[in-house]
């Protein structure tokens, strides 16, 4: 199917780094395939086909800070419904909620403006790729005590050895495995 072909063309082109951000690890790439116009577009379709099929009723898009912003602000443009990021901590003005996530050493703070969605709404949670879970568990959280519903997590990318949808009580989808 097209859709095949889109992926086919997108996994291709993932970059792959030896060793980067420390010994031992293959880091996966996604900016690298995003270097060809054709990678980008098949993206965009990849990901628009996928959400008009199985949240043709989603209200709101919520991208994780930084790479999520890559996809949540593309497909609110083309679903023409609303963005919300969520950042790292003291990015964002006005009353914000915070939740604390696992890093591999340590902990960081992601936070979503109160206001930014409504009681009852659906969203879905875009971002780049699932490795731990610790991001989109907070994500969830933060979206959840702001009264939204989240219908499922959407990665680009999923290191399953990782193991990280296991952290998360909501449903995940990627279109890309690494073992
Ligand atoms: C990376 C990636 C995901 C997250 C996944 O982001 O873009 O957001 O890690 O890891 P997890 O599943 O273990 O939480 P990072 O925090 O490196 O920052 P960036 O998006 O700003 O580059
Ligand atoms: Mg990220």
């Amino acid at each position: 199917s097209a859709d095949q072909e889109r992926l086919d063309l997108l996994k291709s082109k993932i970059g792959e780094y030896p060793n980067f951000p420390r010994d031992g690890i293959l880091f996966k790439d996604i900016f690298t395939a995003f270097r060809d116009g054709k990678v980008c577009v098949a993206t965009k379709h990849l990901m628009l086909n996928y959400i008009r099929k199985n949240h043709p009723s989603v209200e709101v898009v919520v991208g994780l800070d930084a790479r999520g912003f890559l996809f949540s602000f593309m497909i609110a443009s083309e679903l023409e419904i609303g963005c919300v990021p969520v950042r790292k901590k003291g990015k964002l003005p006005g009353e914000t909620t915070k939740v604390e996530y696992a890093l591999e050493y340590g902990t960081d703070v992601f936070e979503l403006q109160t206001d930014s969605i409504k009681a009852g709404q659906k969203v879905i949670i875009v971002d780049d790729l699932l490795a731990t879970g610790g991001s989109l568990k907070a994500a969830t959280e933060l979206v959840r005590k702001a009264g939204g519903v989240v219908q499922e997590c959407i990665v680009v990318l999923e290191l399953q050895g990782l193991n990280g949808r296991k952290n998360l009580d909501v449903p995940v989808f990627s279109f890309i495995q690494y073992d």
